[in-house]
């Protein structure tokens, strides 16, 4: 295991001992040989997981054809993956940038300028929620909840109201109290906040507020978004469509890559000069996504990390039943929070000295974002080593 420190490399992450060299499918190898499971893929990036054949052998290709060109030209990638977007979402158009926080920014722009443009108000507002995680820039740590996020970045982004999360009478009165908020902005489901879904009828119900209020619903599906629930798009669970809808993650497969997808509302809202970024949509980008929506739908791996969710939850769920410590079990397709009652940081450890790869949100919640493309026999491999890990830490830890 390497345990080199990186004293050149700014000290903004606490970093495991462990460099990873290569992988595989849901495998992967540090630099000394030992294997490791996934059930990360690198903060739900890995759709395809590791070293697919078919996704490498594309980007491959396009490294060799046009990595970049800037926005100056045409690039018939971005069409195909914007409409290949707009045919899964129904949504209308599509901007594409590098990252979550980018998307969440230029659909935070759209919000302000959609309030001052069709709504006719001077200082805009977007409601935001409580639990909420939208980026590191300035104006998505803004719309983030978080304090330890906030603090020492004074003064904030100006133009948020906060509102509890499923909660449809609080919003309404919020709304009334903010007579110029333009947009309601959430997570479908809360990842970095401790996997929160937002249920099906609080999402209904915002549907029809904006709608009678004219504001734009924006969906954040950074982290929920491309198939991980085992729908598209979490939000499909609850048969709505959102105005603004911000992707990263899971679209480039660990290819940088970001996108905001707008129905007819707000489709129109940017035009010539609004907005720009020199690497988003760049062709090795857009081949990533566009690669790994195909591979998903070939593979069916929509259906697949719905089944493969539904079997996780089940093992834990079975697993955990009646144990002292664990507070809720919780998620959707291979989306999954197991709260405990304690802070849990200590098991990132645990669970890499047991050759699994997790992660730890919201101080007290493990969570499971396998790639899309893990079998039968992985979800009952990472079930049989995180179970052991949960109870041993809960008999030992501290309350
Ligand atoms: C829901 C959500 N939005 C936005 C972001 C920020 O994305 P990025 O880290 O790519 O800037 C994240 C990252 O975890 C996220 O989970």
């Amino acid at each position: 295991m390497t345990t080199a420190p990186m004293p050149h490399v700014m000290p903004t992450y606490g970093r495991l001992p462990v460099a990873l060299s290569h992988g595989r499918g849901c495998r992967v190898w540090d630099d000394a040989g030992t294997e490791y499971l996934d059930a990360l893929a690198g903060i739900a990036v890995n759709t395809l997981g590791h070293a697919h054949p078919r996704f490498t052998a594309a980007l491959q290709d396009q490294v060799g054809k046009l990595i970049h060109t800037s926005n100056y030209y045409q690039i018939p990638l971005q069409e195909q993956l914007a409409a290949k977007l707009i045919e899964l979402s129904g949504l209308q158009n599509v901007f594409f940038c590098n990252s979550g926080l980018e998307a969440n920014e230029g659909a935070l722009k759209i919000a302000r300028k959609y309030g001052h443009d069709l709504l006719g108000f001077d200082n805009p507002q977007t409601l935001v929620f409580e639990g909420a995680f939208h980026g590191r820039s300035l104006a998505t740590l803004s719309a983030t909840a978080n304090p330890k996020i906030q603090a020492g970045f004074a003064p904030l982004v100006p133009g948020f109201v906060r509102a509890p999360l499923n909660d449809i009478a609080a919003v309404e009165r919020l709304l009334n109290e903010n007579p110029q908020v333009s947009a309601i902005f959430l997570e479908t489901i809360q990842g970095e906040g401790g996997i929160n879904p937002a249920r099906v009828e609080f999402l209904k119900g915002l549907c029809r507020v904006a709608d009678e209020r004219r504001l734009l619903l924006m969906l954040d599906e950074v982290q929920c978004g491309i198939g991980r629930t085992g729908k598209w798009f979490a939000h499909q669970w609850a048969g709505i469509q959102p105005d603004v809808m911000p992707l990263a993650k899971g679209l480039g497969s660990g290819v940088p890559i970001g996108a905001i997808v707008c129905g007819p509302k707000a489709a129109g809202v940017l035009t010539a000069g609004n907005h720009g970024t020199t690497f988003g949509g760049n062709p090795l980008a857009m081949r990533a996504g566009v690669e790994t929506l195909a591979i998903m739908e070939a593979e069916g791996l929509v259906a697949h990390a719905g089944a493969m969710g539904e079997r996780l939850m089940g093992l834990l769920r079975e697993g955990l039943a009646g144990q002292a410590g664990v507070v809720d079990i919780r998620g959707q397709g291979l989306m999954i929070g197991i709260e405990l009652d304690r802070p849990a940081g200590s098991l990132l450890q645990r669970a890499l000295d047991a050759k699994l790869l997790i992660s730890v949100t919201a101080d007290k919640v493990v969570r499971l974002l396998p790639p899309l493309i893990v079998s039968e026999a992985e979800i009952d491999e990472i079930a049989a080593r995180l179970l052991p890990l949960i109870k041993n830490f809960l008999a030992e830890a501290k309350a």
